[in-house]
């Protein structure tokens, strides 16, 4: 049984000052989910006061990015020493935003999933296909290389540290959401590469989460599909209510 992952990803969203009265909301809402595992993604500037308003609770911090270098002339980036040093459990990696506006490759995916794997923080590691590719019939073929590449020399014992977002570019932010069967037809292809990548026995053990346009009026849905094991969470991740009404969903499911 894998445990359901319901994570927020704040993007630019929340000042640190705003912080703790989000995380104290959430933790408020969430009323007895104990088979979900909790987890607000914030921006790294917030997340020593999510540490803070999020102990003695079962919510989990994480970053959004992180680099693949431990220190050094890299400015502006934030290495994954940093952020266990905050606090932080968990780390976004190659989020769609920061493929599309910030030069992330597939490359640079696994240096740093890599990296954070290594450092002891769980990866959340993010593929998906934009408009263009799924109307152009490359589903398969960009997913496919999004794990190839972005997993390469990942092995089967960095699974334990290791969470794959599928996040259609198209339903991002749009209110456009795949419908269940199209995210576990994706969810299906996810989990039988990774098979092919560290074999059939670990690739059982690896969450899947869906993100796109998530929310507590359609999180029960995709969440009852078979290869869907929680849910990356934009906006919705932003209001202590929806958020928690999406935990809700993950724990009768
Ligand atoms: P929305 O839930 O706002 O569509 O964002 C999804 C997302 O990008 C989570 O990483």
């Amino acid at each position: 049984m894998r445990k359901k992952i319901i994570a927020g990803n704040w993007k630019m969203n929340v000042k640190p000052s705003e912080t703790a009265a989000l995380v104290k909301g959430i933790a408020e809402a969430v009323k007895d989910c104990p088979d979900v595992e909790i987890v607000c993604c914030t921006p790294a500037i917030d997340v020593p006061a999510a540490v803070a308003a999020a102990a003695g609770t079962p919510i989990g911090v994480g970053a959004e990015n992180c680099h693949w270098k431990e220190s050094g002339a890299y400015t502006g980036e934030i290495s994954t020493g940093m952020l266990l040093d905050a606090g932080a459990k968990y780390v976004i990696i190659g989020h769609s935003e920061r493929r599309q506006y910030f030069g992330e490759t597939d490359e640079t995916v696994n240096l740093r999933a890599r990296a954070a794997i290594a450092a002891g923080l769980t990866a959340i590691v993010c593929v998906g296909e934009t408009l263009e590719e799924r109307d152009a019939g490359k589903l398969n073929e960009v997913i496919v290389r999004q794990m190839e590449i972005g997993l390469k020399d990942v092995s089967a014992a960095d699974c334990a540290k290791l969470v794959i977002a599928y996040e259609p570019v198209w339903a991002i932010g749009t209110g456009r959401t795949a419908t269940p069967d199209q995210a576990q037809e994706v969810h299906a292809l996810i989990r039988a590469t990774l098979a092919k990548l560290v074999g059939a026995d670990t690739a059982e053990t690896v969450r899947i989460q869906y993100g796109g346009s998530m929310k507590p009026g359609n999180a029960a849905e995709l969440l009852a599909k078979k290869d869907i094991d929680g849910g990356l969470i934009g906006g919705a991740a932003l209001k202590a209510a929806d958020f928690a009404g999406i935990i809700a969903a993950a724990q009768s499911k």
